[in-house]
């Protein structure tokens, strides 16, 4: 099976992909803006079809986030998602001098740590600082 990496996402996918994965729905016009707004758009594709999205945010300084990591159900454990992080990560560093501080941050989904640890993400504890969140009007 051939993989093949796009550095887009189109809104049907992103809302297809959401629902999928059972998360809060953003409405069109959001999703639109979310994806205008991200730094690096990536969608994997096997046979001409879409089976993985993933995006980062990044500030062009030194901080970026990951989101929206989702491969379609039937295609994971292919090494899909590792091939979407490390090219988000790649398009990361390409953007950043081999020698600035970099701080890449997200929130693995429940049971999904393990994933981002192979990349070298670490959990996070009260010694070097929580993680915090806020959500509003969703869950
Ligand atoms: C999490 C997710 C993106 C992983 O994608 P994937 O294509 O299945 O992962 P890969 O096949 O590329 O796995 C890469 C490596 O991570 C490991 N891995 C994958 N999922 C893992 C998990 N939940 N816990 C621990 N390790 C995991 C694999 O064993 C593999 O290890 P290896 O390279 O040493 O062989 C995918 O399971 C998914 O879309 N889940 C549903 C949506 C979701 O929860 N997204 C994460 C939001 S934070």
């Amino acid at each position: 099976m051939e993989i093949i990496l796009e550095p887009d996402i189109s809104a049907e996918e992103y809302m297809d992909f959401r629902e999928g994965a059972g998360w809060a729905k953003i409405k069109p016009e959001r999703v639109k803006a979310l994806l205008k707004n991200t730094a690096f758009l990536v969608r994997a594709k096997a046979d001409g079809k879409t089976v993985g999205i993933a995006r980062s945010l990044f500030d062009f300084g030194y901080t970026a986030y990951i989101a929206d990591v989702i491969v379609k159900p039937e295609f994971q454990g292919k090494g899909i998602g590792r091939l979407m992080i490390e090219y988000l990560l790649s398009k990361i560093k390409e953007n950043s001098a081999a020698d600035d501080f970099l701080m890449i941050n997200l929130l693995a989904a429940p049971g999904k740590s393990g994933f981002y640890e192979k990349f070298g993400f670490e959990k996070r504890t009260e010694e070097t600082g929580w993680g915090m969140c806020i959500k509003l009007n969703g869950k």
